[in-house]
């Protein structure tokens, strides 16, 4: 009995001595495998956080200012071709659907100033470029559309007092304005002079000048916008990643009735705050539409 003792206790010494510095690795690593276990997507959201923050310099940064994608706008008319028909003879309108025409869009941030207090301030830059490659037709097409600003005035002046829509009704005979015109693609889009702008133009006080010099539906798109965009760059919160401080020197807007409508805290759609789950709400602030696009 004794002997067997002794042995097991020489093996287990020589076995410990041999092996020791086996065991206490492998007890090592394996501790080391349980905390990367435990804490390795902490780690790893730190570190995509850290790597994310929108700093002067930084590789997202670099694409954020300068996205390398280059978004299609296509774009499809609709060339009424019966105009005087449907005018004079009460005829529904036949539209000849036309398209696309293809313009590739380079966005940009111009100007951009950091503000040291987790927000950059910006302006956009937009440059549309026609690709007649990619496009069904050159942008100089003629097409026969809806006269807009004689319509919207129209509109516009329908509870207006009988001698003002008259007054308004002879203008319009005189200036040849009809509810259609015919223009170019190009200037349906980027803007053509319209008598009735030009007009008001001349009439409106200096004062109150008007925003537009010419009518078009993208008019002044192409271009560095005069907005001063100031946005969250994450530094501080992730949770407000890409999210707009103020648009224009306001955090909010001022013409829907509550709070909720009128917050611009949503993003431009380029970016948004990481670690998303099914359940949250994107928010898009669409500055042509006033208001906050909730997307689920
Ligand atoms: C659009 O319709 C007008 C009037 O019918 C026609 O003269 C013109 O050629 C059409 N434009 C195109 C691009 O087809
Ligand atoms: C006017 O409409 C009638 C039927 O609605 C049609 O027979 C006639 O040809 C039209 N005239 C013109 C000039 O289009
Ligand atoms: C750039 O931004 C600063 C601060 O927002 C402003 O003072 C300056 O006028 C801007 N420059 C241009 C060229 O827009
Ligand atoms: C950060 O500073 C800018 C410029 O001074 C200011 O417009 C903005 O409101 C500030 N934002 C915060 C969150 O303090
Ligand atoms: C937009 O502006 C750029 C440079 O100012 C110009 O080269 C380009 O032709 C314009 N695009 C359109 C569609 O007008
Ligand atoms: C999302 O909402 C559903 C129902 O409200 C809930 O069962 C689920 O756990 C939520 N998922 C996350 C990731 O929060």
């Amino acid at each position: 009995m004794q002997g067997r003792d002794k042995l097991c206790a020489k093996l287990t010494s020589a076995f410990l001595r041999k092996w020791w510095f086996v065991l206490a690795t492998a007890v090592i690593l394996l501790l080391l495998g349980i905390i990367c276990a435990i804490f390795f997507g902490t780690w790893v959201r730190l570190f995509i956080d850290h790597e994310l923050v929108l700093r002067p310099g930084s590789m997202t940064f670099e694409w954020w200012a300068r996205p390398p994608v280059r978004p299609f706008v296509r774009v499809y008319v609709y060339n009424v071709t019966n105009a005087d028909e449907f005018l004079n003879n009460g005829s529904k309108p036949v539209l000849d659907e036309l398209g696309p025409y293809v313009y590739s869009e380079e966005w940009e941030k111009v100007n951009i100033t950091d503000n040291e207090n987790g927000t950059l301030s910006f302006h956009y830059r937009r440059t549309y470029t026609f690709q007649p490659e990619l496009s069904a037709g050159p942008d100089d097409d003629a097409v026969v559309v809806p006269n807009i600003p004689m319509l919207s005035a129209t509109s516009q002046s329908k509870h207006a007092a009988r001698f003002l829509r008259l007054a308004m009704a002879s203008i319009m005979d005189i200036l040849k304005i009809k509810p259609f015109v015919e223009v170019s693609v190009g200037q349906l889009l980027w803007g053509y002079e319209d008598p009735l702008l030009k007009l008001a133009k001349d009439v409106v006080p200096k004062e109150q000048k008007l925003p537009y010099e010419e009518f078009g539906l993208f008019y002044g798109k192409n271009g560095t916008s005069s907005d001063v965009v100031t946005m969250f760059t994450g530094a501080e919160s992730m949770n407000r990643y890409g999210i707009f401080e103020k648009y224009n020197t306001r955090d909010r807007l001022q013409h829907w009735t509550t709070d909720q409508c009128n917050s611009i805290a949503g993003s431009d759609g380029s970016i948004f705050p990481p670690h998303i789950t099914r359940n949250d709400t994107l928010n898009v602030y669409d500055k042509d539409l006033c208001r906050l696009l909730p997307l689920k």
